[in-house]
């Protein structure tokens, strides 16, 4: 029961996400037209840590299908704070969740944030899908703007609200690819731009865990004055190395995941 429950909610991601970005469908189809059988990695979630809308909420429904959470990260420079949480069984992916520390930016923006959070009706916050329902608050593009001056990420969940940021491809559970720098190889043949904030591959094999991302496509978003393209999501790459216990290395690197949170940034794309 409790299976079909997490498998129908991770579909539910999946579509949300494909519909949002049809780029991601393309690239999951150029793995599979060489005979790869996509595993993912993790899939993480962003959000405001307000009471309504904080990271226990969103982690909910996978808590109540048997995850549980296993490390916590900070992320000074972005006033952010992340947990990821892990399914016993372990074939099922990582959820990563951040969240955006809104009593640390100034009252004004903390006014346009909470001002947006309350326009939520509590009952959506405790269906399972609330994790994949989209925008729940109206929105101007003057005040998408005034939050992309302060935080990129505040922006990012402003302008899309509840789904997922990215799905990211296990490497390790790729056949003909051996590491993160085979897949970029792939993927920049093909003409998919990557973020290279930090360079293409963030981490090592020291540090356990190599990643890199795609570049967030463009996705027209209608605010209630006019309709916008802005960076939507991007589809991240994991391989994970083993610990001196003999063990993959299962949790996430500051400094590198600190990095892949610029693959929504306007800036990124421009520089490419
Ligand atoms: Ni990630």
């Amino acid at each position: 029961m409790k299976r079909q429950k997490l498998e129908n909610l991770l579909d539910e991601m999946w579509r949300d996400y494909l519909n949002l970005n049809p780029e991601v469908r393309g690239i999951y189809e150029l793995f599979q037209a060489v005979g790869e059988n996509v595993v993912n990695d993790h899939i993480a979630l962003r959000t405001f840590n307000l009471e309504k809308t904080n990271i226990k909420r969103l982690a909910k429904p996978f808590k109540d299908c048997g995850y549980e959470k296993k490390d916590t990260y900070h992320f000074k420079g972005k006033k952010l704070y992340a947990e990821h949480f892990e399914h016993r069984e372990a074939h099922w992916p990582k959820i990563f969740i951040s969240e955006l520390l809104v009593g640390e930016f100034s009252e004004k923006t903390q006014e346009i944030i909470e001002k947006l959070v309350s326009q939520m009706d509590e009952g959506i916050t405790k269906a399972d899908h609330f994790v994949c329902s989209g925008r729940p608050w109206d929105l101007d593009s003057e005040t998408y703007k005034k939050l992309l001056e302060v935080s990129e990420y505040a922006a990012w969940v402003a302008a899309f609200g509840f789904r997922p940021n990215h799905f990211t491809i296990s490497v390790n559970a790729l056949k003909s690819f051996d590491d993160v720098e085979d897949v970029n190889k792939f993927l920049k043949a093909k003409g998919i731009p990557l973020n290279t904030s930090g360079g293409e591959v963030k981490g090592s094999k020291e540090a356990r865990l190599k990643q890199s991302s795609t570049l967030a496509n463009l996705v027209s978003v209608d605010f209630s004055d006019k309709t916008i393209e802005i960076p939507g999501c991007y589809y991240e790459f994991a391989k994970r190395f083993t610990l001196p216990n003999g063990k993959l290395y299962q949790g996430f690197v500051t400094s590198s995941a600190d990095k892949i949170f610029e693959s929504t940034d306007q800036k990124e794309r421009k520089k490419g």
